[in-house]
């Protein structure tokens, strides 16, 4: 058996959450991750019968029933992961009736997963329908996606057309749009099941006043997804009090996406 350190998904995941700091996106224990690993990778760091402790949950993950996670710990700091994954990260089984979860590895000063689990796990289960490879849940809070969800209206269309217009590649990165939803209580399933609701038609769901749930097949789409919606944001927040002289038209858009072939919200442009 070798170290779970040295696994591959605990580095990937120690990596992210170094360049997710550094991005300045997450303060403090702002923001979580969590990771689907693939039984044939996680066997040879882990004996699955050795369960150091089993929590409950209120809410049914049975579709992710026997799935293991890398999940960040609650309150823990992302500037800390790099350094200390035993204490700040936990790898976690769902309990074959999807009601519960075993530890299995980390949270080695009694912590418990991210409180924001609930939105974790049901977003996981909705992205697995619509797209079996997807493997990656991120929560971050990125300062002008905040920003602009004070000053901008809150529905999808409008949301997803005015990040579409500020960078020509955004809808190639995201053609599908972006899902936002109003300023709601976190880390409960409430918010969990409008997030995961969200999840069926998009990769990121923008919480206002909040931050951003981003996913993907690995790290660097969920990762670069986030970054791209970012940027555009800041954008938005460096310009959207100055006159505008010239910007991309919808016509223009449309045009790109013929010519990058993409399959886009065409709902989204008028
Ligand atoms: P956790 O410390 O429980 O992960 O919470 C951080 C956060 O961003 C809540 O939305
Ligand atoms: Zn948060």
């Amino acid at each position: 058996m070798y170290a779970v350190k040295d696994a591959r998904f605990i580095q990937e995941i120690q990596k992210l959450a170094a360049n997710m700091y550094r991005m300045g996106w997450d303060e403090r224990n702002g923001g979580n991750i969590s990771y689907l690993v693939p039984e044939e990778e996680v066997r040879y760091y882990i004996d699955s019968s050795a369960v150091r402790r089993h929590f409950s949950m209120d809410f049914d993950a049975s579709p992710v029933a026997g799935k293991y996670f890398v999940v960040t710990g609650t309150t823990k700091y992302f500037k800390n992961i790099e350094e200390y994954p035993e204490v700040n990260l936990g790898l976690l089984r769902i309990s074959d009736d999807g009601k519960g979860y075993d530890l299995l590895w980390g949270y080695e000063d009694g912590g418990r997963p991210t409180s924001e689990f609930p939105s974790h796990l049901m977003s996981h289960i909705a992205r697995l329908k619509i797209d079996p490879k997807h493997r990656i849940v991120m929560h971050t809070h990125p300062i002008n996606t905040i920003a602009m969800t004070f000053v901008h209206e809150l529905s999808d269309r409008a949301f997803t057309r005015t990040l579409w217009q500020m960078i020509t590649e955004c809808i190639v990165v995201f053609p599908e749009g972006v899902g936002v939803l109003p300023w709601m209580v976190c880390g409960n399933t409430e918010i969990g099941e409008a997030t995961a609701a969200k999840m069926k038609q998009y990769r990121s769901v923008i919480w206002a006043q909040h931050g951003i749930f981003g996913t993907g097949q690995d790290p660097d789409e969920a990762f670069g997804l986030i970054e791209t919606i970012e940027k555009a944001a800041e954008i938005y927040m460096k310009i959207a009090h100055l006159p505008i002289l010239q910007n991309i038209k919808d016509e223009e858009l449309k045009e790109l996406a013929k010519a990058f072939q993409l399959d886009y919200r065409k709902d989204f442009l008028d």
